[in-house]
């Protein structure tokens, strides 16, 4: 099959500050998202997913600077217009938000929240468009939709509340969807909810999902591939299964290792050390401080994304290590 991807992310960096001191945040990132998969984006605090995502929307300010290729369907979204633009966040993609109540204005209703994106785009009409929304909202369980386009953001739940972001991501009928960790604000029960409904709709419309997350079980129970990045740059990409089963990058190993198991009763071993930020890397593999395996060519030659078996990986020495590193155990 010959598809064109959604989203193919190409070389793509992020640098910011003034000329003279400009300090890398992501570098050499290549991403695709197939029409209808879903990818997990998983990595550590810092290492750049949230960056990435934005500039995939141009959502970042003017002082941060994009490099690289950003592709949606084969067009470069790097490239559009201010009205193209416009109607490729209208149209094309939704993003839901780590942080509902970062993103609504307290003075507005929900029901203003949710239309106006739809009719900013000229897809829906205002009463049509507060039509679909209730039932999008009775199709994800919200009971007495109308009443909740009366309401403000602060007279709803952390949960309620970002299923309302959800059903605002999905009214406009996008063909991606951005979920920048939609549910690390919520407790574990909400959590489940929130990330069944994500799902489910997701699957029924066959859209395309972008799911980044700190926690690498969460992105394994819900995407089809993965991407685990580190200090600004990918450093494992192949399916979910795989990836999840037997990692071949140490740091993907070290992610596994460090979350308590539900059935085994073993003590999670921390990775080493800090995160590093993507400027603060050398010349050498930017995992090499924490890595117990890394030897003096680590230290020194940052090692580029290669074809490792089934996957991408960007370790020297993913051959002979892939054998001796923990495997993931589904829990
Ligand atoms: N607008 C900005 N200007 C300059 N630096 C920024 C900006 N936004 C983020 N950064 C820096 O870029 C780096 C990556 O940030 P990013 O928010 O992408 O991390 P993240 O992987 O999403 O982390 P988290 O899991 O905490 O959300 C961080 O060091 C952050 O301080
Ligand atoms: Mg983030």
């Amino acid at each position: 099959m010959n598809t064109v991807p959604l989203l193919q992310m190409r070389d793509v960096g992020i640098t910011v500050g003034a000329r003279g001191n400009r300090r890398t945040l992501v570098r050499d990132v290549d991403l695709t998202v197939e029409p209808g998969e879903t990818v997990g984006l998983v990595g550590e605090s810092g290492s750049g997913k949230s960056m990435l995502v934005k500039s995939a929307m141009r959502l970042l300010p003017r002082h941060v600077e994009v490099s690289g290729r950003i592709d949606f369907e084969g067009r470069s979204v790097l490239g559009f217009s201010r009205r193209e633009l416009a109607a490729h966040r209208c149209r094309d993609v939704a993003i839901v938000h780590q942080d509902p109540r970062a993103h609504t204005n307290p003075l507005r209703t929900i029901g203003d929240f949710l239309v106006e994106g739809a009719v900013a785009g000229k897809l829906l009409g205002p009463r049509e468009a507060r039509q679909r929304a209730c039932e999008l909202m009775a199709s994800i369980g919200i009971t007495d939709p109308e009443h909740r386009l009366a309401q403000y953001p602060h007279q709803l739940s952390g949960g309620l509340l970002q299923r309302m972001m959800i059903v605002a991501a999905l009214l406009p009928s996008p063909k991606l969807v951005f979920a920048d960790e939609p549910t690390t604000a919520l407790d574990v029960t909400v959590q489940s909810e929130v990330m069944a409904i994500l799902q489910e709709q997701i699957r029924e419309r066959k859209l395309g999902l972008l799911f980044i997350s700190h926690d690498l079980d969460l992105a394994a129970a819900v995407t089809d591939s993965l991407a685990v990045m580190y200090a600004g740059t990918i450093v494992e990409r192949g399916t979910t299964a795989e990836v999840y089963s037997r990692p071949l990058h140490p740091y993907t190993a070290g992610l596994l290792a460090c979350r308590p198991s539900a059935t085994v009763v073993t003590r999670p071993q921390p990775i080493p050390g800090q995160p590093v930020l993507a400027y603060e890397v050398g010349s050498g593999c930017p995992f090499a401080a924490r890595c117990s395996f890394a030897i003096e060519k680590c230290r020194k030659d940052r090692p580029r994304l290669r074809t490792v078996e089934d996957r991408l990986v960007a370790c020297h020495r993913a051959e002979q290590i892939g054998a001796e590193l923990p495997q993931g155990v589904h829990s």
